[in-house]
């Protein structure tokens, strides 16, 4: 039997989820994954030997059940409505439960009044992950995932066109991470929190990089050359709607465009690239091109041929003959809760206190 405590992952499917149960199973711990369905990620979680549990995570009966035993757990509220009913439910859960230490996965842009809903719940649940006294806690607070812009890879093998709501070509940078790097830190924490405890990460990847250099990382790597279209917000919206594989909802999609506004402010470029992956993990982070060729290497049909050109042009047919939505209808709808002077994060003060000295850029 395992000396080693027991962690349960949520969100163990999604993006970060699924790496960090990979990498804690190869490093000997003992996992539960919290799953909603099985399919070929659940399986891949079962043979890399974690236990499977099966529920909803936004039920606290379920989440009880799926922490009893456990001492250490990975908090990751879905990109999706409900986020702090999520994390009200974990964070209870794991208070009942002494949970010995948790990793939560926050946001860069976490501030106080912010615009998106989704944002502002992400602050008050890092200020509930705090309340419990026998708990300690690290924050993982990643800005704009590298996989983002893989949404934009297949356009690009197709059409050679990497098309984003990223501002200027040559202006608003990131230095984005890998979902393998953001889970490595997370990892890391989980596994020593003598060492982590009470500490914030920000994982970023190597370096600064414009769309106009994301576009050309995608040429080099699909070999041909992939040019930068700065969309609107609107063709954004549409193509989030119109391409499956997203799979946002139209509340998520209404955030996403809130965060793409961000990006325009430049907010995520603000003291980026960070040291953290490298300082938390003892490994360089990724660069962007080992992330677009691993995901070019996961989607093998990715080839610049007539009938690939023919599908691209299609989807992009489907795209433009979306039906626009209304962002603000969206919100209203689901009765949001709305603040009458909202905030992006670098008009904030109490933001810029706490990651950027200096007035707003922008
Ligand atoms: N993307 C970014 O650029 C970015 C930047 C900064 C911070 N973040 C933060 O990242 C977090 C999301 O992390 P992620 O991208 O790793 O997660 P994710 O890919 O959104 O994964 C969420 C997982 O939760 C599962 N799930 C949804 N509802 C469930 C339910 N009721 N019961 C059980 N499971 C359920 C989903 O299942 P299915 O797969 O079956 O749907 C999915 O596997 C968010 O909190 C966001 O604030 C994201």
């Amino acid at each position: 039997m395992s000396t080693k405590p027991n962690i349960l992952v949520t969100s163990a499917a999604g993006k970060t989820g699924l790496h960090v149960v990979l990498q804690l199973r190869e490093k000997g711990f003992p996992v539960r994954a919290f799953i909603r369905k099985r399919d070929h990620r659940s399986d891949l979680l079962a043979e890399a030997g974690a236990e499977l549990f099966e529920g909803n995570q936004y039920a606290i009966t379920d989440m009880r059940r799926a922490i009893e035993g456990m001492q250490r757990a990975y908090q990751c509220a879905p990109t999706a409505p409900n986020g702090l009913h999520f994390s009200a439910v974990f964070t209870a859960a794991a208070h009942e439960a002494r949970l010995e230490h948790v990793v939560t996965l926050g946001q860069w842009l976490t501030a106080a009044d912010h615009p998106s809903l989704f944002t502002r719940e992400v602050y008050l649940a890092d200020h509930l992950a705090d309340l419990s006294p026998h708990t300690s806690v690290t924050k993982v607070n990643p800005g704009w995932f590298a996989d983002n812009y893989m949404m934009g890879l297949g356009l690009a093998a197709q059409l050679g066109l990497f098309a984003m709501p990223l501002g200027a070509g040559d202006q608003a940078k990131n230095a984005a991470p890998s979902n393998e790097d953001i889970a490595r830190v997370v990892v890391a924490a989980l596994t020593d929190p003598a060492r982590h405890a009470g500490k914030s990460y920000r994982p970023t990847g190597q370096k600064l990089t414009s769309p106009n250099e994301i576009a050309e990382t995608m040429g080099r790597v699909l070999g041909h050359r992939v040019r930068y279209m700065d969309v609107s917000q609107n063709m954004m919206v549409k193509a989030l709607r119109a391409w499956p594989p997203a799979n946002y909802s139209e509340a998520a999609v209404s955030q996403l465009a809130i965060y793409a506004e961000e990006y325009r402010r430049g907010t995520f470029a603000i003291n980026a690239p960070t040291e953290d992956v490298e300082a938390v993990t003892g490994q360089k982070p990724k660069s962007l091109e080992e992330i677009v060729a691993q995901a070019v290497a996961a989607q093998p049909a990715m080839r610049r041929k007539w009938l690939r050109r023919a599908s691209g042009l299609a989807a992009f047919a489907k795209v433009l003959l979306t039906p626009r939505l209304d962002l603000q209808r969206v919100q209203q709808d689901r009765d949001y809760v709305t603040l009458s002077a909202p905030r992006f994060s670098q008009d904030c003060a109490e933001w810029r206190a706490h990651h950027h000295p200096s007035p707003p850029t922008h």
